[in-house]
């Protein structure tokens, strides 16, 4: 499976549905947060779904645990590949949605990128997260390796806070894709360089080539 997950922040449906026309070469899964999520629901998941591709729910469970099984329950009705939990609703919660059968490929936040939070403290919820028995994290590609490290190489991390050129915005602890894929990001979600790019299959072709491993 090709590396970068394409973050679609964007409200719009038909915004959306081109941009997954133009990087499909590059790009198989998806991720739809709660911004479009909120915007076209189920009709952007079988948009994606028709175009051969994957869903990434990434609408961060933090709820009670009855609550949070029973989102991941709806969110394999919907066909989802994978979604995400916040690691900190705690043991009972995170087990919960973990419980559930057939279910999705569940990958925990250990903290926002945009936050500023020591790695010792990343490395110790993605421990937490592996042995609740979730399929990985999503964590700063500061910490992929000291996580690999700990969790295994079967644990999924996937690294928001990707960064072509050094930026101005939200996000703080950033990293060009190349040295998030070497540090070992099974996959890096990548949204405003490709989304706001004026050509963004180019700068998804540009990117799929550089992580390339030869
Ligand atoms: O535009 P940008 O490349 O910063 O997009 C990153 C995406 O990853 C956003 O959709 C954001 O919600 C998401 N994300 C994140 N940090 C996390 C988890 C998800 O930035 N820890």
């Amino acid at each position: 499976m090709k590396k970068i997950i394409l973050a679609l922040d964007v409200y719009n449906y038909q915004k959306a549905e081109s941009l997954v026309k133009e990087t499909s070469l590059y790009i198989d899964i998806y991720k739809v947060g709660p911004i479009l999520f909120l915007h076209a629901g189920k009709k952007i998941m079988k948009m994606i779904e028709k175009s051969g591709k994957k869903v990434f729910l990434d609408l961060k469970f933090h709820d009670i645990p009855s609550t949070v099984a029973r989102s991941v329950e709806m969110a394999r009705e919907l066909g989802v590949y994978s979604l995400t939990i916040h690691s900190v609703g705690g043991e009972e919660m995170v087990k919960a949605a973990v419980s559930v059968k057939n279910r999705p490929k569940i990958w925990v936040v250990t903290a926002l990128t945009s936050q500023i939070i020591k790695s010792f403290e990343v490395v110790e919820r993605a421990k937490f997260a592996k042995f609740c028995g979730v399929n990985g994290v999503i964590s700063s590609p500061l910490e992929v390796s000291l996580i690999k490290k700990e969790c295994g190489n079967d644990f999924d991390v996937i690294t928001p806070g990707i960064r072509l050129v050094k930026s101005d915005d939200d996000q703080k602890r950033i990293a060009d894709p190349k040295i998030a894929v070497k540090k070992g990001a099974d996959f890096i979600v990548v949204g405003r360089p490709i989304i706001e790019a004026i050509k963004p299959s180019e700068v998804a072709k540009s990117i799929y080539e550089s992580i390339l491993t030869k």
